[in-house]
């Protein structure tokens, strides 16, 4: 698995769309991920419509690499019917992980920007794309053709390895 070590976040795309067959295979990830239970609490919103992603782009501090992307994917988690209610967070972050990997080997670039656990944030987007009161937004993730990027840095630190 590559991408696991040559994934970076990546903040600045090129104007080239994300095919449709693209995008299924980013959502096919994310949906391969593991849940507590299997629950599974995902749905996703897939934008592409400018206005709404200069919205979204502005529904936190640190939102604005979304501006310049064709393609916004937003993870979101129901709050309703779940069997591990405690864990859809958790849940989400495997999910959105897969995502990344994902646009890593399909060449694309992407980054997770933060939106839960923030109520500010989450209350923002939930305007934006009008989210019914049962589905929270978890993060933003812009996609595109990286229009700069650069090498993963090495964090392997042997001093974070407790052997027993
Ligand atoms: C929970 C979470 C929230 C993040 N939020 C943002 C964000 O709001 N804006 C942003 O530009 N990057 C965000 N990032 C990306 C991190 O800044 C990035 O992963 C980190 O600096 C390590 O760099 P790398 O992804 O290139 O390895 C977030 C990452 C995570 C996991």
């Amino acid at each position: 698995m590559q991408s696991i070590f040559h994934r970076v976040s990546v903040r600045e795309f090129t104007d080239d769309p994300v095919k449709s067959v693209d995008v299924e295979w980013l959502l096919r990830a994310a949906m391969a991920a593991p849940s507590a239970c299997n629950q599974q609490p995902w749905e996703f919103y897939v934008v592409r419509d400018q206005e709404m992603i200069q919205a979204l782009s502005k529904c936190s501090p640190y939102s604005s690499p979304a501006a310049g992307a064709p393609l916004v994917i937003v993870p979101c988690y129901r709050t309703e019917g779940l069997e591990a209610p405690d864990y859809p967070l958790i849940d989400l972050s495997a999910s959105v992980e897969n995502i990344l990997l994902q646009a890593d080997s399909l060449g694309y670039g992407a980054v997770w920007i933060g939106i839960a656990p923030n109520e500010t944030r989450m209350t923002n987007v939930s305007e934006v794309l009008k989210l019914p009161e049962t589905l929270k937004p978890f993060c933003l993730i812009p996609v595109g053709v990286p229009a700069k990027t650069h090498e993963q840095i090495n964090r392997f630190d042997r001093s974070r390895i407790h052997e027993i």
